[in-house]
C-alpha cells in the first residue's frame, strides 16, 4: 500500500465560549477519520485552533471586565481539556491570534493586492454613536422591513425569513447601547470574489465537493456571486491591515489562514516536517477540511478563490456534515436541548458519544439527532450487550482453567477467516466517512461471535474436565474474533482498544494485526471494559445542563439587561392611553409553530365564549404546555395582521431583558375578559 501524506482540518471553533456536543459531531467525525488514516500506516495530521478574533469576542471580553487576550486564552484552555478527554487528537491546536498567522495573513494579503484582487468601496453601515462603533449585523435588532415582525436582527427575519440591510429596519435599535443606530459611511476593502467565477465553477466539477454541496453552490451562482468586504473597523479584536492604522482584517479572512498557521507552527516544533511541501501549488500531498455545512460559502467559494488567486495549494476534499439536533430540536441555550461537553463529561464515558455519533454518521450533510433514549438504549445493546459481552464471557475459562493462556491453534480458521473477509469492506466505510455502515457490519460480526459461543456453549463444557481442551479452543477463538473487531473499532473507540491491548497483553494494535490471531499467548485477568449507561446519569446530565445555563444567563445577561434598557418614549396624554384596550385574558391553548423559531400559537379566551387567535414570539423562553390555564394580559383591540402562520388577533404583553422574556400574568380569580385600569 503507498503511503499517503495527509493535511487535515475542522472548523477552528470561536473563542467566545465552550465546545459543545454539536461541535463534538464534528471534531468527532474528523478524529475518527484521522486515526483511521494513521492505524493504516499513512501520514496524517490533524490540525485545528481556535478562532479568537472579532466583535463578538471583544463585546464579551469587555462585559466580562477583561482583555479579549485573557478570554481566549480562558477558552483555549477549556477547549484543550474538553478536547483531550474526548480523545480528540490534534498534532496542533493552534490560535488566530498568533505571530505566524499574522505574517501569513499579511503575505497572502499584500499577494491579493499586488495581484489586483483588492478593491476599495465607501459603503454606509449602521453606526453606535454611543459607544462609538460600526455595528455588525446581528448587533441590531428592530422591526422587519418586510413583514413588519418586532425584535428582529439586523440581517434577517426568523419569521418571514427575509435578508436584508440593518439599515432598511423599522425602529432598530443598538443591542450594546439601546440607543438608535445612525448611518455612517466608511471605505471598506473587497476581494474580488466575481472575478474568480469561472475558476470555482470549474474547480467545482473537479471532484472535490460532495453532490449536495454542489447544489448548493449552483444556487449561489445563480443568485451571484458579489465582492467580499474583508476589512472591519476599529474598534475590532484582530489584525491591522498593513497600510491603515484603523482597519483591520475581517475575522473570516485570517481564520482559514489560521489552517496554514497551526500547520506552521506545527512544522516549527518538528523541524523535519516540511510547511512548503503541503501548501506549495504544486504539493501531490492530500488536504481536506471538515466542516459543517453553516460554514461552507466560506470554504467552497472564498477559501478556494482566495487561495487561487495567491497561487497557493488547493483543498484536495472539503467534506461537510449536517447539524446535531438533540432529542429531535435544534440545540439551543433556551429550549434546555444545549449540552455543553463539559457538562456531559461530568456524567458520561466520551466514548459512549464517539460510538454514537459513528454509528449515525455517513458522508452526508443532513442533520443528525441525538435521542437520548436511543443513545443509552444503542449503546447499551451495542457495546456493553454485544461487543463487551464476547470478552467478559469467555475470559474467565481462560484465566480459571488455564492460568490466562490461549489456545496453540484455532478452534474454526474458517470463522477467523470469515472476519477478515470484511476488513476491505469496513476500511473502505471509514475511507469514504460512511462510518454507520461500517458500525452496521461490525454489529453484525459480533452477533456472530455471540452466536458462536451459544452454539458451543463453554460453560456447560467446562463441567466435564475432559472437554477442557474444547473449552480452550473456543474461549480462544472468540477472544481472537474479538480482538479483529476491537481492531476495526479502534479510529471510534481508542480508549477503549487501549484497556483491550493491555487485557490481552499485546502492544497497541495496528490495522493489520487483526490478521495474527493470538495463540499461545498468555492473556491477563478481564477487568469490566465498559459499564452500561443508567437512565439516571442522563437525567443528572439534562439538570446539570439546565442549571449550567441559568447560571450562564445571570452572569452574562444581567449586565447587558443595564446597557439594553431602551430610552422611555415620548409622553402621551391620557386620551392616548385610554385607546389601548388591554385585558385580562385566560390562555386556553399554546402550540408550536411549524417553521418559526420563536413563535408560539396563542389562544386566549376573552370571556363571554369569545377566542383570539395570537401570535406570541415568546417560543425561546417559554414551554407551551407550561402556559395553558394562565392568566395575562393582552391588548384586546389591536389591528389584526396576517402573519405567514395565519392571523394574529392581538397581542400579549411581554417584559424583556437581554434575550429573557416575562409574559405579563395576573393574580388568579379574576374572570377572563375584564378590562385592564
Ligand atoms: N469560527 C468559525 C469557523 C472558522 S473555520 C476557518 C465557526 N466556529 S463555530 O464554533 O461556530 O463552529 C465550529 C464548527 O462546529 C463549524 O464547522 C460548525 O459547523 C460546527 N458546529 C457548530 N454547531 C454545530 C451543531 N449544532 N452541529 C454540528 N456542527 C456544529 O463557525
Ligand atoms: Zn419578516
Amino acid at each position: 500500500m503507498k503511503q499517503r501524506k495527509i493535511l487535515v482540518t475542522s472548523s477552528l471553533p470561536y473563542g467566545n465560549g465552550p465546545l459543545h456536543l454539536g461541535h463534538m459531531l464534528e471534531y468527532i467525525q474528523t478524529d475518527i477519520w484521522v486515526r483511521f488514516q494513521q492505524l493504516r500506516g499513512h501520514t496524517c495530521y490533524y490540525i485545528c485552533g481556535i478562532d479568537a478574533h472579532g466583535s463578538p469576542i471583544m463585546l464579551r471580553a469587555e462585559k466580562e471586565g477583561i482583555t479579549p487576550t485573557q478570554l481566549i486564552e480562558r477558552i483555549y484552555q477549556s477547549h484543550q481539556q474538553d478536547f483531550a478527554k474526548f480523545h480528540i487528537k490534534f498534532d496542533s491546536y493552534y490560535t488566530t491570534h498568533s505571530k505566524e498567522n499574522r505574517e501569513l495573513t499579511e503575505f497572502i494579503f499584500n499577494k491579493l493586492k499586488a495581484g489586483g484582487h483588492i478593491t476599495t468601496k465607501t459603503i454606509k453601515q449602521a453606526y453606535d454613536a454611543q459607544k462609538n462603533m460600526f455595528l455588525p449585523d446581528r448587533f441590531v435588532r428592530g422591526e422587519c422591513p418586510r413583514c413588519g415582525a418586532p425584535d428582529q436582527y439586523g440581517d434577517s427575519c426568523d419569521i418571514c425569513g427575509a435578508t436584508y440591510n440593518p439599515l432598511d429596519m423599522k425602529n432598530p435599535v443598538s443591542v450594546i447601547s439601546g440607543t438608535v443606530p445612525v448611518e455612517k459611511e466608511s471605505e471598506h476593502l473587497f476581494f474580488d470574489l466575481p472575478k474568480h467565477e469561472s475558476f470555482l465553477i470549474n474547480w467545482m466539477n473537479q471532484g472535490h465537493l460532495q453532490e449536495p454541496m454542489i447544489n448548493k453552490l449552483k444556487e449561489w451562482f445563480t443568485t451571484g456571486l458579489q465582492a467580499w468586504d474583508i476589512s472591519r473597523d476599529a474598534p475590532y479584536f484582530g489584525f491591522t491591515i498593513p497600510g491603515y492604522t484603523d482597519k483591520y482584517f475581517y475575522v473570516w479572512l485570517d481564520a482559514p489562514i489560521g489552517y496554514m498557521a497551526s500547520f506552521k507552527k506545527f512544522t516549527t516544533m518538528h523541524p523535519t516536517i516540511s510547511f512548503e511541501e503541503f501548501w506549495d501549488k504544486n504539493s501531490t500531498h492530500e488536504l481536506y477540511h471538515f466542516i459543517g455545512k453553516d460554514v461552507a460559502y466560506f470554504h467552497t467559494l472564498f477559501w478556494p478563490a482566495l487561495l487561487a488567486a495567491c497561487q497557493i495549494r488547493l483543498p484536495s476534499s472539503i467534506y461537510a456534515h449536517g447539524f446535531l439536533t438533540v432529542n429531535g430540536k435544534k440545540m439551543s441555550k433556551s429550549r434546555g436541548t444545549f449540552i455543553s461537553a463539559n457538562t456531559y463529561l461530568k456524567h458520561l464515558n466520551p466514548e459512549y458519544l464517539r460510538y454514537y455519533f459513528a454509528s449515525k454518521l455517513n458522508n452526508g450533510i443532513e442533520d443528525l439527532d441525538l435521542n437520548l433514549e436511543d443513545f443509552k438504549t444503542k449503546v447499551n445493546a451495542d457495546l456493553v450487550g454485544k461487543l463487551i459481552n464476547i470478552a467478559s464471557r469467555c475470559s474467565g475459562f481462560i484465566s480459571k482453567f488455564f492460568a490466562g493462556k490461549l489456545s496453540p491453534s484455532l478452534a474454526n480458521p474458517e470463522l477467523f477467516k470469515n472476519f477478515l473477509q470484511s476488513e476491505k469492506p469496513i476500511a473502505d466505510y471509514y475511507e469514504n466517512r460512511q462510518y454507520s455502515a461500517a458500525i452496521r457490519e461490525i454489529m453484525r460480526l459480533a452477533d456472530i461471535a455471540n452466536q458462536y459461543i451459544n452454539d458451543n456453549q463453554p460453560w456447560i463444557l467446562a463441567k466435564q474436565p475432559e472437554k477442557l481442551p474444547e473449552v480452550q479452543t473456543i474461549c480462544s477463538l472468540a477472544i481472537n474474533l474479538f480482538k479483529t473487531l476491537i481492531i476495526y473499532l479502534q479510529p471510534v473507540l481508542p480508549a477503549l482498544a487501549k484497556s483491550v491491548s493491555e487485557f490481552l497483553n499485546t502492544p497497541v494494535f495496528t490495522w493489520q494485526d487483526s490478521h495474527l490471531p493470538l495463540l499461545n499467548h498468555t492473556i491477563n485477568v478481564y477487568q469490566p471494559l465498559m459499564t452500561r449507561i443508567e437512565e439516571e446519569q442522563i437525567i443528572a446530565m439534562q439538570n446539570d445542563a439546565n442549571e449550567e445555563l441559568k447560571a450562564e444567563s445571570e452572569r452574562i445577561i444581567a449586565p447587558a439587561a443595564i446597557s439594553t434598557k431602551l430610552a422611555i418614549k415620548p409622553e402621551i396624554s391620557l386620551e392616548d392611553f385610554m385607546k389601548v384596550d388591554l385585558r385580562l385574558a385566560t390562555i386556553v391553548q399554546a402550540e408550536h409553530v411549524e417553521g418559526a423559531d420563536k413563535l408560539l400559537k396563542l389562544q386566549l379566551d376573552l370571556g363571554e365564549g369569545e377566542i383570539r387567535q395570537v401570535f406570541a414570539g415568546i417560543k425561546t423562553c417559554y414551554q407551551p404546555e407550561a402556559l395553558i390555564g394562565k392568566q395575562t394580559i393582552m391588548v384586546a383591540n389591536l389591528q389584526p395582521r396576517k402573519m405567514r402562520f395565519g392571523l394574529s388577533s392581538g397581542m400579549v404583553l411581554v417584559a424583556k431583558s437581554g434575550e429573557q422574556l416575562w409574559l405579563t400574568t395576573a393574580e388568579p380569580g379574576a374572570p377572563a375578559g375584564s378590562p385592564i385600569q
